[in-house]
């Protein structure tokens, strides 16, 4: 199995929902299209308030804001009012709401935090205490990547699978309710949505283990249950649940219900008010490669793609399966969003997503059928979609069945989960591209006997050991894609592999953070850079903009952590414990000093002459180090700032040092695990593989990965 991923990476997965408060209005009221308390163009008292109180902004997931107090003559007047400083050793990759006037977020192990806009001051936060609950689901690190607000409460998930309500005001507890089994390998990362007086949640897992996916609703203002949906049929011999499994189970073979099947829901949900409906995005299959999974073939509903509910009973309407049979991690788990387009003289209602795949889908969401999908990006997996029977036409050896494959895109996806924004106005869909591509491999691998590892640990069945990151692979672009003609209306090249996701504005201005720190303004309809400011951060997580007592306000948090940072290793230099991670306020005409960041240079390696290489143990160290250790501490142990870079660490040579973090859990507050199944073979075969791969870089007089070849 093998997937090398250049720079980079491995899987990744993320969840939530939205409305719009206007001064007097509950948020239930208020669902999409949302509406701004003003004419736009009014000057800033106009924009009284403007909240954002989920991921998407609004239902329909558009990140279309009507707010004009900011336009293209005075972006040069806008500047910081206020900042919070996050703790160094938070996992922060995560989206902000803003109610109120009051930014929310959960940053760390799932801990919420309330900060006042203008001031900057924390007004509260709520610890869940993850470590005390989240076992070996520590080693997720992947942490929340966005939280809820409706009607008065705050809604999140936790790593280790509790969904939670606080009161908005006072932090105080509502109720929380554990979503997944004990000791199973189900963990949430992404956003739960509210509807209806509904929230719903899935969760993460299927990389790591196996896990059958599922959505779960609750009362909102209780948390009492109320339906559940598998995303995968179970083991029949127990009955399933509903038609949908029956109907699921036809296109499955061999005992999958033992390896989990996968088809988490770890990311994307969207509701439509028009229809009543909740469609879910599905990820991959646990694990990624079909011939363990399902020996024989078969197309494996429902992994990989959109599921219709109905909202009210989670009662199965249609699907369509983006990557049928998938075996590479192209899971179907990036945001949806809802619009009317007008196609071919019609007006159609349509849901739009740019899965992993490369491709971009628009399907008609009352039918489920495809309009459709063209590639965005470097696609070399597939020829096209066949828009009769809806599905790839597969390039053969595609399926690594020749043996390795080198494949456009690879695991990380040409879209990963930092959303794109769609504007009515211009058309257009503003999308974080991706180009990085992943080797896949299993000639190494005994399919027949493959089982999931009993720890937590990366559990593909593909083989991405031999991971080395290379500068040739992996750049990124801006591009608004044009959803009815399905070609790019303009492309414009941002830096490295990953960057934040945007918002777009009724005065055509696109908004986004770059991993690179800057904040960019550009015009809507032709790209062209108009603005940017530099934060001294990396601006990863997707950025929002609200107002509050008739001032527009810009929140932004940086830090570069998370699998994200897997994906932008070796190019970028921010350092685990230096870089800055903060939340950032900006305004029109904003006076307060930009913090000084403490980022260095990049980490210092040590070659450690003294210390004698053994070859074998390199070999062995590879192997566990890309199972436990590299989505945080990133592919060929150059890291891209989730974790330290171990070729930089003094403890790695240190006998007991090293021991006393790995296995006895000296960091575990701060977020590095325990591994104590490594014995002491184990621990020194990682030390030497640390070792050689410093030494790599220093015999190419390199620091980062971004300039190390093989020798
Ligand atoms: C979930 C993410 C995660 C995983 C997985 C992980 N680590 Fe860590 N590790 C961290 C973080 C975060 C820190 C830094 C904590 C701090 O700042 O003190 C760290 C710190 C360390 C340190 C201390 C470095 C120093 O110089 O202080 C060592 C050694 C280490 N990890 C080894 C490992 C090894 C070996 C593995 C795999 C077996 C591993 N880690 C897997 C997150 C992780």
């Amino acid at each position: 199995m093998s997937i090398r991923l250049y720079p980079a990476t491995i899987m990744l997965m993320v969840a939530y929902l939205p409305f719009l408060l206007l001064p007097g209005c509950s948020s239930e009221d208020a669902v999409a299209p949302i509406q701004a308390s003003s004419e736009p163009g009014d000057s800033d008292s106009a924009n009284t308030r403007f909240d954002w109180p989920a991921i998407g902004l609004a239902h329909n997931e558009q990140r279309y804001v009507p707010l004009e107090t900011v336009n293209r003559d005075n972006l040069d007047r806008i500047g910081l009012i206020s900042s919070f400083d996050l703790s160094r050793y938070a996992h922060i990759v995560t989206a902000p709401i803003a109610v109120n006037g009051v930014v929310y977020f959960s940053s760390g192990l799932s801990v919420l935090h309330a900060v006042e806009a203008a001031t900057g001051k924390l007004l509260w936060t709520y610890d869940p205490e993850v470590i005390k609950h989240a076992g070996e689901k520590m080693r997720i690190g992947w942490g929340s990547r966005g939280i809820t607000f409706s009607d008065g409460l705050i809604y999140w998930g936790t790593g280790d699978g509790r969904l939670l309500a606080v009161k908005a005001g006072s932090g105080e507890l509502v109720w929380s309710v554990m979503t997944v089994e004990p000791d199973d390998r189900r963990y949430v990362s992404g956003p739960p949505r509210v509807f209806n007086g509904k929230v719903i949640i899935g969760h993460g897992g299927a990389d790591v283990g196996a896990v059958r996916g599922y959505v779960t609703t609750y009362d909102a203002k209780t948390g009492e249950q109320l339906w559940r949906f598998y995303t995968v049929p179970g083991n029949p011999a127990d009955g399933f649940e509903d038609k949908a499994q029956a109907m699921a189970a036809k296109t499955w073979k061999g005992d999958w219900w033992e390896l989990g099947g996968g088809g988490t829901v770890w990311n994307a949900m969207t509701y439509d008010p028009d229809l009543n409906r909740i469609y879910l995005g599905t990820g991959n299959g646990a694990p990624w490669n079909r011939k363990i999974r399902s020996p024989g073939g078969g197309d494996n509903l429902f992994l990989c793609s959109i599921v219709a509910l109905d909202a009210d009973t989670g009662e199965y309407i249609w699907h369509y399966q983006v990557n049928p049979g998938e075996t590479w991690d192209y899971n179907a788990a990036m945001e949806m969003i809802l619009a009317d387009l007008e196609i071919d003289g019609q007006s159609r209602k349509v849901l739009m997503q740019a899965p992993k795949n490369g491709f971009f889908y628009v399907l008609d969401r009352q039918t489920g059928e495809l309009i459709s999908a063209e590639a965005h990006a470097k696609v070399t997996w597939a020829e096209g979609i066949d828009e009769q029977t809806g599905r790839p036409i597969e390039v053969p050896g595609t399926r690594y069945e020749n043996g390795e494959v080198l494949m456009w895109p690879g695991p990380i996806g040409a879209h990963n989960w930092l959303p794109m924004a769609f504007s009515p106005r211009t058309g257009l869909v503003y999308m974080p591209a991706i180009e990085l591509p992943g080797y896949y491999n299993d000639t190494a691998i005994d399919v027949a006997t493959w089982r999931q590892s009993e720890h937590v640990q990366l559990n593909s069945g593909v083989d991405s050991l031999d991971a080395e990151p290379s500068p040739d692979f992996g750049s990124s672009s801006l591009v608004a894609w044009d959803p009815v003609s399905q070609k790019a209306a303009w492309r414009e090249p941002t830096p490295f592999v990953v960057n934040g996701g945007t918002f777009v504005t009724s005065n055509n201005l696109v908004f986004q953070g770059q991993a690179d720190g800057q904040f960019v303004a550009r015009d809507a309809e032709s790209g062209k850079l108009l603005w940017s400011y530099d934060t001294g951060g990396a601006l990863i997580s997707p950025p929002i903009t609200f107002a509050h007592d008739g001032r527009q306000y810009f929140a932004l948090i940086s830090g570069q952590t998370g699998a994200m940072a897997m994906a932008n290793a070796g190019h970028t230099d921010w350092t685990a414990r230096e870089q800055p991670k903060r939340l950032l306020i900006l305004t029109l005409d904003g006076q307060a000093t930009l913090p000084e960041a403490e980022q260095g240079e990049g980490p210092t390696l040590i070659a450690a002459p003294d210390f004698e290489l053994d070859d074998a143990k390199v070999a062995a160290g590879k192997k566990l180090f890309g199972y436990k250790c590299t989505h945080c501490h990133g592919p060929a142990a150059i890291s891209g700032g989730a974790a330290p870079d171990l070729r930089a660490s003094s403890v790695v040579q240190s006998d007991s040092g090293f021991r006393s973090i790995v296995v006895d859990g000296a960091l575990l507050q701060r977020g590095m695990p325990v591994f104590d199944e490594l014995d002491d073979d184990d621990l020194d075969a990682i030390r030497h593989y640390v070792r050689f791969q410093a030494r790599k870089a220093i015999r190419n007089d390199t620091k980062t990965a971004g300039a190390i070849r093989e020798p």
